[in-house]
């Protein structure tokens, strides 16, 4: 999915808020990455809080220690088995991480169980049911989005996230619908860098067997034509759901 500057922002804001984020804070990212969103709400903890980031990821963890941050901490570690004591962070974060792990109930619940009570754990995820195109053949789009969204492990986990939260007895849960967007310029500039790569999506098709090799160039070509009339569109809602450990 493409990530929009300026829309990733308004979700790492809104998550900052959601989990009153203050100086002299504990806080957790789970699936980090590279640690821009760590290091985002370690400036809000300060020098006298504390924020660790995990992944599994051990490139993104070496990359993530290297532009480093004031109070902050980057592991390996495995969101299923956190390695943190009950009740030790006052607020925890995850973001596109549950569409890649095996099981979301347990990350929720290691979420919600390493944080203090009355802390917040906060989540964003896409959910692929929501992705929409205009410009291409209806049917194929479908298909094809369909097919991009089942390629995922829980690619329609976003949809799931409140049910998460109160199954693993979080309180005081609410939603809050992003919507990320391109048109004809977002569609052109991020076509060659892999983001949103529609190609990359009628390829998943081809290979699941969603729709033919001849249906896919057709719904490219499609696509192609729709840029160049200025009627192409996309978008992809992520949900962010809050909860309250009790
Ligand atoms: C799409 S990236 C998102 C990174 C970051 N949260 C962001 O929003 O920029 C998903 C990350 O989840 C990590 N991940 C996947 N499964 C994981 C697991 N079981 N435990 C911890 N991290 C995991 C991946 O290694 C990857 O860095």
């Amino acid at each position: 999915m493409a990530r929009d500057r300026a829309f990733s922002h308004s979700i790492d804001a809104r998550i900052i808020a959601l989990l009153r984020a203050h100086s002299g804070g504990r806080y957790l990212d789970v699936g980090c990455g590279t640690g821009d969103h760590s290091r985002s709400v370690a400036e809000i903890a300060g020098a006298a809080g504390k924020v660790v980031g995990i992944d599994t990821d051990s490139a993104a963890i070496a990359l993530a220690r290297q532009q480093g941050g004031p109070a902050i901490e980057f592991l390996v570690a495995d969101a299923h088995r956190l390695c943190f004591p009950d009740g030790s962070f006052d607020g925890c974060r995850a973001e596109r991480l549950l569409q890649h792990v095996d099981d979301t109930f347990q990350v929720v619940a290691e979420m919600a169980r390493i944080t203090v009570a009355g802390g917040a754990v906060a989540v964003c995820e896409p959910d692929w049911g929501t992705a929409v195109i205009h410009g291409g053949d209806p049917d194929l789009s479908r298909a094809v989005l369909h097919a991009w969204g089942s390629s995922l492990r829980h690619g329609f986990v976003g949809r799931a996230l409140p049910a998460l939260f109160r199954q693993a007895g979080l309180v005081d849960v609410a939603v809050e619908p992003f919507t990320a967007f391109t048109t004809l310029h977002g569609y052109r500039s991020v076509r060659g860098q892999q983001e949103w790569d529609l190609s990359v999506g009628a390829g998943i098709a081809k290979n699941a067997g969603a729709v033919s090799a001849a249906a896919a160039e057709k719904w490219l070509d499609q696509l192609d034509a729709a840029v160049r009339q200025g009627s192409f569109f996309m978008a992809l809602t992520c949900f962010l759901v809050k909860g309250r450990k009790v």
